[in-house]
């Protein structure tokens, strides 16, 4: 009888107004986690999602966030009120000055400002909006990139173009990326990692981003940057800016897409700044006040919460100096375990070459692994990465790398 009354009548499924609707690709990484969660087996390891993880496999609440969460409960004045629609301003003002250098005169001369977003997919998402208004042209992402950005450019009405980037013979940067950018037309947008490429782990050296900087410049190309990891690559948030601070000081306008997931442990908080900076001073205002119609139609005004935790950090001298410990030391555990990756497939004699995986910078290392390889550690060896042969080094520590070099190994010696 209950079961009777919890059967929906095919008259009635017919009748929705919903039937034509498909279903949509599940994300690769997403649905990967989802498997991994699934499975019992004790020695699971998971490297295919891109956030840190302790030694003991754990995610990291960094001590500064905590402290910062403390002095809001503390703190008599927190409310739980709206933001503006353009963010926590303490908080976008810190980014900027985070991303540029705090003397930069770029800030001085008031042509930069930020704009609170919803993590670095929002800040993104609301730039490529902006740009679609008033300044369309094709958009650029490389090849392989993170997922997310052939789909948000091209949602946002934009002709998406791929320049090549890795190379697989080397392993590292593709030369004809400079070819893409010479044949682009005139006036292209490019989407450029800051640091840290997610998924290939290789960055341009300094002189190969001054080689991107003088074609675009000769192109009058739009540098749209994407910085989700900066601290987490080298462990210095300013290093992790040169390439960003280098295009500024060339007198390029651009857009800077920065994420707090990664650097400060954020990831479900959505914290995020887009950047703009430009050569003329009195367009920031125009240019804010139509990111404020865009977010205004979106989603109203950005998360409250995870802002002011940034906030805190960034303004708070005692704070940021023990982000900075924080930051180097997860930034110094990746290293380690690619070192330690590297020497155990040294030691097994691994056939192949893999030096990559300590030239290699950031969260992610492209190993060069097969889709069939991978498909092999997944289905037989409960080892859970996306097929493309990218990982997540933060997955690994002491306990579970032998076992992990282990598997790659076999599968590099028995599967094509
Ligand atoms: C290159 C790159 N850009 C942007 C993001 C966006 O991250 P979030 O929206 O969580 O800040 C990520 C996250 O993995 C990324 O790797």
């Amino acid at each position: 009888m209950s079961n009777r009354m919890h059967q929906v009548s095919e008259h009635l499924k017919a009748s929705s107004q919903f039937n034509n609707v498909n279903l949509a690709p599940p994300d690769p990484i997403l649905k990967m986690n989802a498997i991994y969660k699934a499975d019992p087996d004790p020695v699971k390891i998971s490297v295919g999602v891109g956030a840190y993880r302790t030694e003991e496999g754990k995610p990291y609440i960094l001590n500064c966030v905590k402290k910062a969460e403390r002095m809001m409960l503390d703190d008599p004045n927190n409310d739980h009120e709206y933001l503006p629609m353009a963010g926590l301003q303490s908080f976008t003002d810190a980014a900027v000055k985070l991303i540029l250098g705090a003397d930069s005169h770029i800030i001085k001369e008031n042509r930069a400002i930020g704009f609170q977003a919803i993590s670095g997919t929002g800040a993104l998402r609301v730039g490529a909006e902006l740009l679609n208004r008033f300044r369309k042209s094709i958009a650029y992402v490389s090849k392989p990139t993170w997922g997310n950005h052939l789909a948000i450019f091209g949602d946002c009405g934009f002709e998406v173009r791929e320049y090549q980037y890795w190379d697989p013979a080397t392993r590292g940067l593709n030369e004809s990326f400079f070819d893409t950018l010479r044949s682009a037309p005139n006036g292209s947008i490019f989407v450029l990692h800051g640091c840290a490429h997610n998924p290939t782990g290789v960055d341009p050296t300094e002189e190969q981003w001054k080689l991107v900087a003088k074609i675009m410049k000769e192109k009058n190309h739009f540098p749209f940057f994407d910085c989700a990891y900066q601290g987490f690559a080298s462990g210095d948030l300013d290093k992790d800016a040169w390439s960003v601070r280098y295009f500024v000081d060339q007198g390029f306008e651009m857009f800077i897409a920065q994420s707090f997931a990664k650097n400060l442990g954020l990831y479900g908080e959505r914290v995020g700044n887009l950047t703009l900076v430009v050569h003329n001073p009195d367009v920031l205002p125009k240019m804010h006040s139509n990111l404020c119609k865009i977010v205004r139609a979106m989603y109203s005004c950005p998360p409250a919460h995870g802002a002011k935790i940034a906030s805190l950090v960034l303004n708070t001298p005692e704070l940021y100096k023990e982000w900075t410990v924080e930051l180097k030391a997860m930034a110094d555990r990746i290293k380690e375990m690619r070192v330690m990756l590297f020497d155990l497939l040294t030691e097994m004699k691994t056939p192949g070459t893999w030096n990559h995986i300590t030239d290699q910078i950031g969260m992610f290392t492209f190993t060069g692994l097969t889709q069939n390889q991978c498909k092999t550690l997944v289905g037989e060896h409960h080892i859970y990465l996306i097929d493309n042969g990218r990982i997540s080094i933060a997955g690994l520590n002491t306990k579970n790398i032998r076992r992990f070099a282990e598997k790659i190994d076999w599968v590099v010696r028995n599967i094509q």
